[in-house]
């Protein structure tokens, strides 16, 4: 019995997320909230035979609060996406994801929060922020979800091997935060190997492929916006983690942002990786019943990849002291 919530139902990534949501057949609710159009999304999607049964709201009337009430795992894709014109997505959407917060501290504070809203690595604290305001800040419960990175880097690996079939069992840890330079591959880390003549300038061009990845789609969409279809495979593919885990499962391993307070001993070896006292960064983390049981340090990486960390740590560090003196513009 899984309730789960989107939060921005309607849009690009929140309508196929909700329908891959509404297949999952351990979610017996779904609640879906938009500033729009939620009432049709979950109409149509409430004739699918699966077990879940769907709802959706509006702002008016409490919407927000109706569709968080009961919740177990609340899933953010609410925000404008890069196009044209948008320059600071953080300027819109970090109040979007603050409001959001707000509802979720209030109504659902046990939740397990999934935030995909951009940027990734300043969402994540300013819902954390909200949370401490409200006293409801768990660690262990709040993710930033950065799957697609994993995703894409699964793709691209299996893509160099020559076999697209053996995409889906390519594991490649991605850490670090989530954009540009601060998505750190670790490809000598890889299930499967890259081919041994594999040279250093290709790994370089793969990892800013892996990177960048999201521009290839900006570029090809020419304007009309970003990733939605795989970042919707990717965020059902982590919410369905979390909802594992939740219905029992035991050793679920998954790269999420996450606040480094929620596995200090873990943490401490991190950081100590990554020579810096950060409060968060993405990393694989071990998700059990309560959230996240363990932070799992990076291991042995190649001094390419210790100079990759080297240059996202000082991006990261301004990603996030950005969130200190935000303040919610009235
Ligand atoms: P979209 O514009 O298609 O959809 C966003 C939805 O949020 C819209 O339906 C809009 O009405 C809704 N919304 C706006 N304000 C809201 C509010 N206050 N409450 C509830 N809903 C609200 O955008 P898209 O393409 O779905 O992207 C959503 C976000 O996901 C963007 O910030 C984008 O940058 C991010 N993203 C994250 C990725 C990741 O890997 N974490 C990958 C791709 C996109």
């Amino acid at each position: 019995m899984v309730k789960a919530v989107v939060l921005g139902a309607a849009g690009g990534i929140g309508q196929p997320l909700a329908l891959l949501l509404k297949t999952n057949p351990r979610v017996t609710e779904l609640g879906l909230f938009d500033i729009v159009n939620t009432p049709g999304v979950a109409a149509d999607l409430s004739h699918i035979a699966t077990p879940a049964k769907v709802e959706g709201y509006l702002p008016p009337d409490d919407g927000l609060a109706k569709t968080l009430t009961g919740a177990d795992i609340v899933v953010i894709p609410a925000g404008v996406p890069r196009k044209p014109g948008v320059h600071d997505l953080f300027k819109i959407n970090a109040g979007i994801v603050h409001d959001l917060a707000v509802g979720i501290a209030t109504t659902a504070p046990k939740a397990f929060v999934l935030v995909i809203s951009n940027p990734v690595n300043s969402t994540v604290p300013i819902v954390a922020e909200v949370f401490k305001k409200h006293g409801v800040f768990n660690p262990k419960r709040l993710f930033g979800v950065t799957t697609l990175d994993v995703v894409r880097a699964s793709t691209f690996v299996a893509e160099i091997i020559g076999d697209l079939s053996k995409s889906p069992n390519v594991v490649v840890p991605v850490v670090g935060g989530h954009s540009g330079v601060t998505i750190v591959p670790l490809l000598s880390q890889s299930s499967h190997p890259l081919p041994s003549s594999f040279a250093s300038e290709k790994l370089e061009a793969l990892t800013t492929r892996i990177q960048f990845g999201g521009d290839e789609v900006v570029k090809a969409k020419d304007g009309a916006g970003s990733a939605t279809l795989s970042m919707a495979y990717a965020g059902a593919e982590f919410a369905a983690k979390v909802i594992d885990a939740l219905a029992g499962k035991k050793g679920l391993v998954a790269p999420s942002y996450v606040h480094l307070d929620a596995d200090k001993e873990g943490a401490a070896v991190l950081k100590k990786e990554i020579g810096k006292e950060l409060d968060y960064f993405s990393t694989n983390v071990e998700i059990g019943p309560n959230g996240v049981e363990r932070i799992i340090p990076l291991g042995k990486l190649t001094e390419y990849e210790k100079g990759l960390i080297a240059a996202a740590v000082p991006e990261l560090t301004t990603n996030i002291e950005k969130v200190s003196c935000y303040q919610r513009p009235r």
